[in-house]
């Protein structure tokens, strides 16, 4: 086999095999095929798509590439959970450790922020000494005895996708739904799950803009799934505006805390609780999400879940003393309050441009190479729908120089739409894809 034929069959619109597929991502892994062949081909997948059976194949090609854990050798079930990127996106920090104090062990991998997006690995470092770079042994030894587990990929998992996946960033090749797919369900596979709930998230601050194209992407990953002997069950969330109150790292780690302490904001404690239900249910230790949602909630009432996180939190090193008395997180010099221009409903509070404020103020990355500063961020004060008066505040902004302050407040009101009458409230949901 040669890589040009490969390539030339994906620019035709023909479909490759499967022995086609472990060619090229074999060859890419070991360096036989150069990046600029793996660029050509990614554009030509890019530009003429690829069937489902070719993205499984891809899917397994990625995910063979390295280790391939067995969480059965620690637990006879676990599950995992992936969102697909949002702003404010802290639901792991919570969701986790409340799915493990209803008796489901849960295992999961997960990364940084990309883009306007902000990541859970740079939300946990946050908390002085938290590891995120646990071994495969430990994964699965702190699975087994705590149930629980939260950190980053180690090099050893899904490499092929690692190498892809900076190829296509610099190649304009990440927004094709079938690389995206195989991309995620790869690292999935790889980390050894039994079944992964799957967070696709759809608006403005969110990789997917619609919902036709979340849900596509939504059933491929669950077809892909099923094609490798797991279960998966995708939820379509909203991501216009932000999720819950925070963004930014230490702002969302003590909103994480907040709402394990049964005092978060109402959209975020609903879409945990939700996203919960559907892991018990996913993972059998419930018959349905119904059920799943009533344990939830008792979990997160009883403080089972705040304990568990505290344990989680202590077990990877953390130091717990923030979480008892989060005044002690980091904070920005520059703490500002900004009032609203006018009065009226408001009918916009767009998500991507919150995302990106945030990552100018210093929240976020611009570069790889870039070192974020955990103190600052946003706190958005109103949802869609309500109605706000002339000089209510609407924001609260932690920076860490008068310049970036500026800058982030002038963006900050460009965010904002308004409206005279009524608005209705955004659904935190717009389907579930996927057996149930
Ligand atoms: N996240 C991933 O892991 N891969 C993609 O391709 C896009 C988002």
């Amino acid at each position: 086999m040669r890589a040009i034929d490969i390539i030339i069959k994906k620019r035709d619109r023909e479909e490759l095999s499967r022995a086609e597929i472990d060619f090229f991502i074999q060859g890419f892994t070991t360096g036989k095929i150069p990046d600029y062949q793996v660029a050509a081909w990614a554009m030509a997948v890019l530009l003429n798509g690829m069937t489902p059976r070719e993205t499984t194949d891809l899917t397994l090609a990625l995910a063979n590439s390295g280790d391939m854990m067995d969480c059965t050798v620690a637990v006879p079930v676990a599950v995992d959970k992936h969102s697909t990127g949002g702003v404010g996106d802290k639901t792991t920090l919570v969701v986790e450790p409340l799915v493990a104090a209803c008796g489901l062990p849960v295992g999961k991998i997960s990364g940084r922020g990309l883009g306007f997006s902000g990541g859970t690995l740079d939300k946990l470092e946050a908390i002085p000494g938290c590891r995120v770079d646990l071994s495969t042994d430990e994964f699965l030894e702190q699975l087994g005895s705590v149930g629980v587990v939260l950190t980053g990929q180690t090099a050893d998992l899904a490499p092929a996708d690692g190498k892809l996946y900076a190829l296509r960033d610099v190649t304009g090749t990440v927004q094709s739904i079938p690389l995206i797919a195989s991309s995620v369900m790869s690292k999935k596979i790889a980390a050894g799950a039994a079944a992964v709930l799957l967070d696709v998230k759809v608006g403005s601050g969110a990789f997917m803009k619609s919902i036709p194209e979340a849900r596509q992407l939504a059933e491929l990953m669950v077809d892909i799934a099923e094609g490798s002997g797991r279960k998966a069950v995708a939820l379509l969330s909203d991501m216009n505006q932000p999720l819950g109150r925070a963004v930014g790292n230490a702002l969302e780690v003590r909103e994480a805390i907040d709402t394990l302490q049964n005092n978060g904001p109402e959209d975020f404690v609903e879409h945990c609780l939700v996203v919960t239900a559907y892991m018990l249910a996913l993972g059998c230790t419930v018959q349905d999400a119904e059920e799943g949602r009533i344990l939830a909630e008792k979990a997160l009432e009883n403080g089972a879940a705040w304990e568990k996180f505290k344990t989680l939190i202590e077990v990877q090193g953390g130091d717990i003393g923030y979480l008892d008395d989060p005044g002690r997180f980091p904070k920005a010099p520059l703490v500002e309050t900004l009032v609203s221009p006018r009065s009226g409903y408001l009918k916009m509070i767009d998500a991507r441009t919150v995302g990106e404020t945030s990552v100018d103020l210093g929240a976020g990355r611009a570069k790889k190479s870039d070192s974020i500063d955990h103190a600052v961020g946003i706190e958005v004060l109103h949802k869609v729908g309500d109605y706000v008066d002339q000089g209510q505040p609407v924001y609260i902004v932690h920076a860490n120089t008068q310049e970036r302050l500026t800058a982030a407040r002038e963006r900050l009101f460009t965010a904002l739409a308004w409206s005279e009458t009524p608005v209705e409230p955004l659904p935190l949901f717009y389907d579930v894809i996927g057996e149930q």
